[in-house]
């Protein structure tokens, strides 16, 4: 049996979790920031690396006392080495160095993309895997089209131009004064709502994968809030829906529900049609977004394949992930120096890991 430690702190969550051959869960630990960066409205970058640094250890810990193992009896040690906010990612990183060297176990840096990948594999019970499948990452920070054909082997058919899925879900949320963060808020006020009530554009219905979620964040801004006029003006580009007041005579659950139908269904058009195109014989979804359960239901009903997503729990920011995605990475031998660098920016391809 092969124990990996997987560690990911590449945004607001310190996870930590021990994974075995890849696919079961023996310790599952997150330590979510949302009520720090709730009264900022979304996360704000020093003060997650800070609280980071504050949790790691214990989650760390936490996770290794669940799980019933010593540290010696781990094989390898995962970390989220990119992408993501640089401050957090350091301190995981810096953190499993640590560990990596007064354990002498070998350590992998892992892609946090491909991490929300193999948060598939942690579905239980598991069915085994066709290639090729078609995978849509939808999260905070990323929205993906890939196609992969094989373990660590990714084609990338598409991805947003602008806002990420969840970030639209973000800044809607924060349009219409709901907490932080907006997605499962907005999922949830929409449960109250008429999606009909209000069309907004399904925007980039072409030819190509990609997506773009402004048009539509306007479209919603437009609809639901007073603009700020005269000298307020020359700040409306960026963070506008910070400073635009809510008008009172919308229904916010009818807005709500209008704007998750909007973004459910461009999502699950351009990933149907790319599943088709492809020969793909799966659909996969992962990441924060996946979790609505609009969208789960839209992309079921849409395509004759079959669709996975991942439990819940694995569909946010975990450590788990993270040590799955490096089962498969450590068994073809893949392994990190020991000097590894963090990766801000690091897209999901082939040959990924060797660049
Ligand atoms: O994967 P994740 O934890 O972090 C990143 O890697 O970015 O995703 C977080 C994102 C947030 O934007 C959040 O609003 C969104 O996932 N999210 C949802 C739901 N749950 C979380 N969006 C829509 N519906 C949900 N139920
Ligand atoms: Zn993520």
């Amino acid at each position: 049996m092969t124990y990996i430690l997987g560690i990911e702190s590449s945004c607001d969550e310190t996870a930590a979790s021990v994974v075995v051959d890849g696919k079961t869960i023996a310790s599952n630990v997150v330590a979510s920031q949302i009520d720090l960066h709730a009264e900022f409205g979304g996360v704000f970058p020093e003060v997650a690396s800070r609280a980071h640094v504050e949790a790691i250890s214990t989650v760390v810990n936490q996770a290794m006392s669940d799980a019933g193992i010593a540290y010696s009896q781990l094989d390898a040690i995962a970390v989220t080495q990119g992408p993501g906010l640089v401050g957090s990612l350091l301190v995981g990183i810096n953190y499993a160095k640590g560990l990596a060297m007064s354990t002498n176990k070998p350590l992998l840096g892992i892609n946090h993309l491909e991490g929300h990948i193999y948060s598939l594999w942690l579905t239980q019970p598991f069915r085994e895997v066709t290639f090729p499948v078609l995978v849509l990452i939808v999260s905070g920070g990323h929205t993906e089209l890939l196609l992969m054909s094989g373990h660590g082997e990714y084609q990338r058919l598409g991805g947003t131009i602008d806002d990420a899925a969840g970030e639209a879900f973000d800044k809607v949320g924060r349009m219409l004064q709901l907490p932080f963060p907006g997605g499962p808020h907005i999922e949830r006020t929409a449960r109250l709502g008429n999606a009909t009530a209000y069309v907004f554009p399904r925007a980039k219905r072409d030819e190509t994968f990609d997506f773009s979620f402004s048009g539509l964040k306007t479209a919603v801004m437009r609809e639901a809030t007073v603009q700020p006029s005269g000298k307020d003006r020359s700040q409306r580009k960026r963070g506008s829906e910070k400073r635009a007041r809510l008008r009172t005579d919308i229904s916010v659950n009818d807005v709500a529900a209008s704007f998750q139908d909007a973004v459910t269904d461009i999502l699950v058009e351009k990933a149907a049609r790319a599943a088709q195109e492809y020969g793909a014989t799966e659909i996969f979804m992962a990441g924060g977004v996946s979790a609505n359960q609009m969208l789960r239901q839209k992309m079921r009903k849409e395509t004759e394949l079959p669709v996975r997503y991942p439990p819940l729990n694995l569909c946010t920011d975990n450590g788990a992930m993270i040590a799955a995605a490096a089962y498969f990475r450590f068994q073809e031998g893949y392994r990190s120096q020991l000097d590894l660098d963090v990766r801000t920016m690091w897209p999901l391809s082939n040959g990924t890991y060797t660049e």
